[in-house]
């Protein structure tokens, strides 16, 4: 039912984790199922430009939601912010290769979370 990516992700999750003075925190609770999806942020500047420096999550989730917040992170690494922030929730389950429709939800929480810590930032300046 789960794509290979899916599992590969779910296997090896990248930038799983907490962080230590992030500049930004972006937290979405899943009311489908009351999972709960925590994103960190350090945010770096190169050219003038901000850019996602480090991304950390904690994901307290499905398989699903864990493979997405893991291909969410490496989507965005490195981007700048405005480019990470065209990321949206169709392409994080893309990325993963699609996710069965009930699943969808799960990808939801990544990106969410992910534009919410930005905000977060944003409304920090
Ligand atoms: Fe809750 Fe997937 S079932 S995030």
């Amino acid at each position: 039912m789960y794509s290979k990516k899916v599992m590969e992700h779910f296997r090896n999750p990248r930038n799983m984790g907490g962080m230590k003075n992030p500049d930004a925190i972006g937290e979405i609770g899943n009311p489908v199922c009351g999972d709960v999806m925590k994103v960190y942020l350090k945010i770096g500047k190169r050219n003038g430009k901000e850019f996602i420096e480090d991304i950390k999550f904690q994901t307290f989730g499905c398989a699903a939601a864990i493979a997405s917040s893991s291909m969410i992170s490496e989507l965005v690494k490195g981007k700048t912010l405005k480019e990470a922030m065209k990321i949206t929730r169709d392409d994080v389950a893309d990325a993963l290769g699609g996710l069965p429709p009930l699943k969808l939800h799960c990808s939801n929480l990544a990106a969410d979370a992910f534009h919410e810590a930005i905000k977060n930032y944003k409304g920090k300046k």
